[in-house]
């Protein structure tokens, strides 16, 4: 296996376990909103954004394993934001990492409850970071940028303007606005997250160059599986974005412009990262987001 196909896969299952750990099952959570979460943190993923934190880590010299809390807390907000994308008000979506959705399985209100627990969960491991030997005031900047990156003018803006954009003439740049806001914003987060818990802000700089890129590069075939990709593979309906009328890459250039520009990104990404052997997984998981299958 090639060594960034490795590190994907023993990430994913450090990952999983430290996820495991930290909501173990037991009997008594039937029905309970900690069920829930359970439920849709471990239907699977890619862990693409905690592996974002773990890969960045490395940029800065620390043991990985110092990042736990943040990789953690980053994949919990992610999965509230799938939960909550795919409640009928939202996508509608029925299936997702390849199960039922949480409102399908949990109820509406149940499936929005899990959300909103994971979401404030983030933030309590984020401040845990600070009995981890961090700096107290980078553990505050950090939390800072994350709840920006989520908030109002991130992820949430993003939200908001990909709903209002359905049925809607949409021009080139107001959708790189949604995708960078959407999904692109947290990505930045992630990777920026161990520069600012360390106090680095020349990493900070390149780390945020490169993300930027990812950001676009990773939901431009995001966009592009939701055409042609294979639902079994993805865990997720496809076709769903013409359904719904969605502003997308492949609306605006075709399949194959938008995939060249998702390699455009990819560049550039590496190019931000500029030389050195500490930047190698980083440059594999870029790799990885553009050449991915689900
Ligand atoms: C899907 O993200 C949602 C978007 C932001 C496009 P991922 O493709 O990373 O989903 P998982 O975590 O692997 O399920
Ligand atoms: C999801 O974007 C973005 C967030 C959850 C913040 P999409 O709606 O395009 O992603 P999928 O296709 O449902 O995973
Ligand atoms: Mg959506
Ligand atoms: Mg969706």
């Amino acid at each position: 296996m090639p060594e960034i196909a490795q590190w994907l896969v023993e990430t994913r299952v450090t990952i999983d376990n430290w996820i495991r750990d930290d909501l173990p099952w037991r009997q008594d959570l039937a029905g309970t909103v900690e069920e829930a979460m359970r439920y849709s943190l471990l239907a699977g993923g890619k862990r693409l954004r905690p592996q974002l934190v773990l890969a960045a880590a490395a940029l800065t010299g620390e043991p990985t394993d110092r990042f736990r809390l943040a990789a953690l807390a980053v994949e919990y907000l992610h999965t509230y934001s799938l939960i909550h994308d795919d409640l009928p008000a939202m996508d509608n979506d029925d299936l997702r990492r390849g199960l039922p959705t949480s409102h399908k399985v949990y109820g509406e209100a149940m499936a929005i409850l899990a959300g909103d627990a994971l979401l404030t969960e983030a933030w309590g491991k984020m401040a845990a970071l600070a009995g981890e030997g961090f700096d107290p005031a980078h553990v505050v900047r950090a939390l800072a940028v994350l709840s920006r990156a989520a908030g109002r003018g991130g992820l949430i803006r993003g939200q908001v303007l990909d709903l209002a954009a359905e049925h809607q003439t949409v021009g080139l740049e107001q959708l790189e606005e949604i995708h960078r806001l959407k999904t692109g914003a947290l990505f930045e987060a992630c990777c920026i997250l161990p520069a600012v818990l360390q106090g680095d802000p020349e990493a900070e700089r390149r780390l945020a160059r490169f993300a930027r890129h990812f950001g676009l590069a990773f939901q431009i075939v995001d966009d592009i599986l939701n055409v042609i990709g294979d639902r079994t593979v993805l865990g997720k309906a496809t076709g769903t974005d013409v359904a719904l009328g969605k502003a997308t890459y492949p609306r605006l250039l075709g399949i194959e412009e938008a995939r060249r520009l998702a390699r455009h990104h990819a560049t550039e990404a590496d190019k931000a990262l500029g030389g050195g052997a500490a930047a190698d997984v980083l440059r594999g998981l870029m790799r990885f987001a553009v050449e991915r299958e689900w």
